[in-house]
């Protein structure tokens, strides 16, 4: 008999719905059809598959009220947030649908008048996609876009967490005419699938969302073929505020970026580094706007803190809590939970921790809830150094009108996303992603149709 898992809801444990396990054989047919489907999909013209895309957005955004009330409902997030997310999920569809028509090759003049040389793209083939459970539309699409806008085909295998937007993102594609094995889901848990994706000879490129272990490992696995890989893994963003930084502004800005879904995000801002000559009205300021904070189911009205993720995720958050609490850090607010272990839902208040140091594991490991650790700094060089100090290397924000500092900080940050005076940065017009060990690639933007490519160089002698 099929095996199945059950998807629940974080703000109250209960059973969302039951999803049937594809088997290793359907994983591995769904991989066949895909290949399959190649030889047809990547001949179907530009203008063709843009037109596709577009129709796959725009029958998302009919059914957005419904999108983000599963999206809420399996994630926790508020339904705000959801709501954004399905905005956010199509606007990467509606950008590669456009840039499905730019992918242009070139001409290079010969060093020989009996030579022609041309330079063409191509799709690299089947592409097989593996994506979190913290932003299950907008991930998917970021891959799935420039896959099919290149000529790619597309399996998809979503967060166990979070299967039921994607589910139902795929569905719609099929409506709006894509074929049914031009873009496939499967549902299977992590390591069984990455497994069957990487040793696949139909897969041709893995693209994954997730943290850095898993991805090194996807990595290490796709050698053997030697499969393109594009990896958005861990962050730890560094959020530094100067001494001639609007304060009030840099406070609206931090709480933007570091309580977005409950601080379940890869960029959120995870060591807010500030001058030491404004440290404590900064933190005084914050806490006070932290506090205002609703935390909530996020099918509330008002809600803006959902729970986190599962027990998991929570356990770490108190464990880096109290780590920093015994190492001397002070609770300015928060350091509160909500905790049901029988049903399983976990909220966490936000929390602002002050007279952080380097010794606490905040500063070191990845966060992924809402807690802002305060840090102050005295030379502009330190603040960098903090920042520097970890393997990661995806997002990082700086507050400052001084254009010298500005820039300075800009070229000396070692981060793929740098917001200046922005908490907001990601865009599906703009290259997202990290370096050192927060990834591979980048996605989004001009850049993120790259990675389906395949540069194709004809020489055509002769004449
Ligand atoms: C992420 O947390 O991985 C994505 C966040 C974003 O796209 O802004």
């Amino acid at each position: 008999m099929a095996q199945s898992f059950n998807v629940t809801d974080p703000a109250t444990g209960d059973v969302i719905q039951k999803v049937t396990y594809d088997s290793e054989e359907d994983i591995k047919q769904a991989l066949k059809r895909g290949h399959e489907a190649f030889k047809e999909w990547s001949r179907v013209n530009a203008h063709e598959r843009s037109r596709l895309l577009k129709k796959w957005s725009q029958k998302i955004q009919e059914n957005k009220q419904d999108i983000a009330e599963v999206m809420t409902r399996e994630n926790g997030k508020p339904l705000k947030e959801s709501l954004g997310e399905v905005d956010y999920a199509t606007s990467y569809i509606d950008w590669y649908a456009e840039e499905a028509k730019r992918v242009y090759g070139r001409t290079i003049p010969a060093n020989t008048e009996s030579k022609r040389i041309i330079v063409t793209k191509q799709p690299v083939g089947l592409v097989a996609a593996i994506t979190p459970w913290n932003f299950p539309a907008a991930m998917m699409t970021r891959k799935a876009a420039p896959a099919l806008a290149a000529g790619c085909t597309f399996v998809v295998k979503p967060a166990v967490e979070t299967p039921l937007t994607t589910i139902r993102f795929i569905e719609l594609a099929h409506e709006s005419g894509i074929p049914e094995d031009v873009v496939q889901c499967v549902n299977q848990r992590g390591s069984v699938a990455g497994d069957i994706f990487t040793d696949s000879e139909y897969v041709r490129k893995i693209t994954f969302t997730g943290s850095t272990p898993v991805g090194k490992s996807l990595i290490k696995n796709s050698a053997d073929t030697v499969k393109h890989v594009t990896m958005e893994l861990g962050g730890h963003a560094p959020l530094i505020v100067a001494e001639d930084a609007n304060i009030d502004y840099a406070v609206r800005q931090a709480i933007a970026t570091k309580f977005r879904n409950a601080g379940q995000t890869c960029v959120c801002a995870n060591r807010l580094i500030v001058h030491e000559s404004i440290v404590d009205e900064f933190s005084q300021k914050f806490a006070s706007e932290v506090s205002k904070l609703k935390v909530g189911n996020g099918l509330e009205e008002g809600t803006d803190i959902g729970p986190i993720i599962n027990k998991k995720g929570y356990d770490k958050i108190v464990e880096q809590v109290e780590d920093a609490l015994d190492k001397g850090a002070e609770a300015l607010v928060g350091n509160k939970y909500e905790v049901n272990d029988d049903k399983g839902s976990y909220f966490v208040y936000p929390t602002v921790l002050k007279n952080v140091d380097e010794g606490m594991s905040i500063m070191h490991e990845e966060t992924f809830g809402p807690i802002a650790p305060i840090i102050s700094y005295k030379q502009v060089e330190e603040a960098i150094e903090i920042a520097n100090n970890t393997p990661f290397g995806l997002a990082a924000y700086f507050f400052t009108n001084d254009y010298r500092k500005g820039t300075f900080l800009s070229e000396n940050l070692d981060y793929g996303i740098v917001g200046w005076n922005d908490g907001g940065p990601s865009a599906a017009h703009a290259p997202f992603g990290g370096m050192k060990e927060s990834g591979l690639g980048r996605e989004g933007g001009l850049e993120g149709i790259e990675p389906y490519l395949e540069t194709k160089y004809l020489s055509i002698g002769g004449f």
